[in-house]
């Protein structure tokens, strides 16, 4: 397949990346399909790409016939064998858990087109691993985004063992396409290269914040003005997902080791389900 034949795209999960990817190829042109498994998670994940549409087109950065064009392209489906039917590249966002992911591949290869490629959004997750899963390891990769997908420029495109150079090269002509900068990982390690720095960095902030050394504000300001990124360390855990990163650095340890042991910190916003953004509180309050 090359990157002409690709008119539609399913993305499997409609969470805080799958909308944002899907709001991405839909500006791309491609014609996409937004599953997750009820109908009140697919209906917010498109109510979210309404929303960043209209900010986008609010701030002049796309025009109001592009944002209603863009999601004029995206359907919305319950039923996973229907959502991809006639799609040409899936690209799964599904919680980071490899049983979950495992369970979606499973039930995906038995409906989805024999050509179809199959791109994981995972953040950390052995991609070989979970095209095992499936009788296509070639034609399956990581397409890892970052989040907000509509306003970050990486994409990481990670081999699996057995991914063909023709699904890599697709699928980075396909990020490409999407106005992205795609960065080939050749190697399938835990949290590939972006998350092997990034999560660390959200876990050693809380580290300080558990052991004293320090409060919320003074690590993120210290993280902002000082080191230079665009969001304080405790603000980058809230948009991204306290969760999420938690699940990333459990992952982390148990495959690379102590240095990558989750602090008590976030395994407590984890248990009191105040993951950030996406409820309302995080380390920050957002209502
Ligand atoms: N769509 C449209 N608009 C959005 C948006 C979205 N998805 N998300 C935020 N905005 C809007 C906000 O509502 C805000 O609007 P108002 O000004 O009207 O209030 C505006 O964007 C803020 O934009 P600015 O350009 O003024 O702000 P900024 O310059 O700080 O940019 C940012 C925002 C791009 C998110 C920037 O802060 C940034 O780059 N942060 C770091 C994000 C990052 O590192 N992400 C990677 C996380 S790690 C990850 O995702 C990997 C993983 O697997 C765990």
């Amino acid at each position: 397949m090359e990157l002409d034949d690709i008119n539609t795209i399913t993305v499997l999960g409609a969470g805080n990346m799958g909308h944002g990817i899907a709001e991405v190829a839909a500006l791309a042109g491609y014609e996409v399909h937004l599953r997750d498994i009820n109908e009140e998670f697919v209906e917010n994940g498109y109510d979210q790409i309404e929303w960043s549409l209209d900010k986008l087109a609010e701030k002049e950065q796309i025009t109001e016939a592009d944002a209603e064009d863009a999601l004029g392209r995206v359907e919305t489906y319950v039923d996973l064998a229907e959502s991809v039917a006639d799609a040409d590249v899936v690209i799964e966002a599904v919680p980071e858990r490899m049983d979950i992911k495992k369970d979606v591949y499973t039930e995906l290869e038995a409906a989805a087109p024999e050509e179809t490629v199959f791109a994981t959004n995972t953040s950390s997750l052995s991609v070989t691993e979970l095209a095992e899963v499936t009788e296509r390891p070639e034609r399956f990769c990581g397409m890892h985004f970052f989040n907000p997908p509509v306003r970050m420029q990486l994409v990481e495109v990670i081999s699996g063992a057995d991914t063909s150079a023709e699904t890599m090269d697709l699928i980075t002509d396909l990020a490409e396409s999407m106005d992205k900068t795609p960065v080939r990982v050749m190697k399938d390690s835990p949290g590939f290269v972006a998350n092997r720095i990034l999560v660390p960095l959200m876990n050693e902030a809380a580290w300080i914040v558990e052991s004293g050394d320090a409060t919320v504000s003074e690590v993120d300001s210290t993280t902002k003005y000082g080191i230079g990124l665009p969001m304080g360390s405790f603000e980058l855990a809230d948009q991204v997902g306290i969760d999420v990163g938690y699940h990333v650095l459990e992952y982390m340890h148990e495959v690379l080791g102590d240095a990558y042991e989750p602090c008590p910190l976030l395994e407590e916003k984890v248990e009191a389900e105040n993951l950030g953004k996406k409820t309302g509180k995080g380390f920050y309050d957002y209502e």
